[in-house]
């Protein structure tokens, strides 16, 4: 298994170009499922998620060709089975769910089972189709659902949950009448993949507020549409630079989509600002410990906890990181002790004392955003950092290590 090895105390400088947004990629190509054609989507990551969605579209018939453009036909649907071994590599395979009963009439898929990070229920989707008049059954780990034609209804997500809205959203395009979301969430890939299904001619409006309205059609047809950069990987560099005393430009963000994030590192003393099209990151050697509780958007984003809890390590004073969104996602906490951080877990808060300098060591990588925390962490530390089990890292950051090291980082992958 491949390891990622680290030699710290670099500055980062330059520019880096950042890729398609991976939690709006997987809807955008869920959604092909609605059309029967050729849909061309731009700016589509090269991760190991994307591989997993489209295998799994594969798996239904799917036909689809290319890399970062891609094109995909849900033409001929021949299955309509997620199977297990499928969707409990990624979560996210969720979404065909609402697409399939809504375009077929039928679906049966894996439940997708906890994560590290948490139980990870999807009891709120299930309970949408159900008002939707889906007949839903939950037998031998599977979502058995079935529906002549759905039916539009006013649904209230007792949780702002992203993947739900999103799985109503598209089953609600193809329902018969209005459907009207309520306390939906509010992500920035939302907007996106409304904007992806309006293109194919849904009736949608809403998308990005709390109260989403669609109004159900016939038939939707196919569209080309780009998908937008990815929000948690720019905030991911933006915190490198922060960790370095670096002078990073992020070429492809939209800075709107993370203010939660700059607003807060603005506090830690970090200037960043817009700059002709892009985003300019710059660092300091002093960094303040500032406080942060996880919301979903438009507070700070839960994918980013990880991240700005490695800068807290190396900060001026006490920082008291909350996590409200998922109940198990500080992971992360104790492979960062190995490297000499002082943190305390109390509840969903863990406290952070900021020292002088983090010390290189092996650590392991449990999940996708904590792997990368761990690579933040390890360009800060004093010596060399070796982060094993590096499949976590690739399921959500394109070429992190190759972008990194145009960045100025002592950085490299090794096999074996
Ligand atoms: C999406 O996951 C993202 N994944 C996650 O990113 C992200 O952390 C999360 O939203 C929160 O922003 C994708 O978009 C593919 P939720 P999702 O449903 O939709 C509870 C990453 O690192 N809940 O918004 O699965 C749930 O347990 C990943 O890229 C229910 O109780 O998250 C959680 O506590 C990690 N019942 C809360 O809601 C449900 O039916 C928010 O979860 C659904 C959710």
């Amino acid at each position: 298994m491949d390891k990622i090895v680290i030699i710290g105390g670099r500055r980062l400088q330059g520019e880096v170009g950042i890729s398609g947004a991976k939690n709006a990629a997987l809807p955008v190509l869920a959604s092909s499922l609605l059309v029967d054609g050729w849909n061309t989507f731009h700016n589509i990551p090269d991760l190991e998620d994307i591989k997993t969605i489209r295998s799994l579209l594969a798996s239904f018939g799917v036909k689809s060709e290319g890399g970062h453009t891609v094109s995909i036909n849900a033409g001929a649907i021949t299955n309509c089975e997620a199977s297990y071994d499928l969707v409990r590599k990624m979560r996210a395979s969720v979404l065909v769910l609402g697409p399939l009963v809504a375009r077929r009439g039928e679906a049966r898929v894996s439940l997708p089972g906890g994560c590290a990070i948490g139980a990870r229920p999807v009891n709120l989707h299930v309970k949408a189709l159900r008002e939707m008049g889906a007949e839903v059954e939950l037998k031998d780990g599977y979502i058995e659902a079935k529906a002549s034609r759905l039916k539009g209804a006013t649904i209230y997500f007792d949780i702002s949950t992203v993947t739900g809205t999103e799985n109503i959203m598209m089953a609600a395009t193809l329902a018969e009448g209005t459907t009207v979301l309520k306390n939906a969430a509010r992500e920035p890939e939302i907007v996106n993949l409304s904007e992806v299904l309006t293109g194919m001619g849904a009736r949608i409006r809403g998308a990005g507020t709390d109260v989403i309205t669609v109004e159900g059609v016939k038939s939707l047809h196919p569209v080309e549409a780009r998908v937008i950069p990815d929000r948690i990987e720019a905030g991911t560099f933006i915190i490198a630079a922060g960790m370095t005393n670096g002078d990073i430009r992020i070429l492809d963000c939209e800075p709107r989509d993370i203010e939660a994030l700059t607003a807060k590192l603005r506090e830690t003393g970090m200037e960043i600002k817009a700059e002709d099209g892009c985003l300019r990151a710059r660092g300091k050697k002093k960094v303040r410990s500032v406080d942060v509780k996880t919301m979903p958007h438009p507070g700070f984003p839960t994918d980013l906890q990880a991240q700005i809890m490695a800068m807290m390590t190396i900060a001026s004073g006490l920082s008291v990181i909350t996590e409200t969104v998922f109940e198990n996602r500080f992971m992360h906490v104790s492979e960062m002790i190995r490297l000499g951080a002082d943190i305390v877990i109390e509840g969903n808060s863990a406290i952070v004392r900021g020292i002088p300098k983090l010390h290189g060591a092996p650590v392991m990588a449990t999940d996708l955003r904590a792997s990368a925390s761990l690579i933040l962490a390890g360009l800060a530390a004093e010596g060399k950092t070796v982060l094993s089990r590096v499949y976590h890292i690739d399921r959500g950051y394109e070429q992190i290590e190759k972008k990194l090291s145009a960045l100025g980082a002592d950085i490299k992958r090794v096999s074996g």
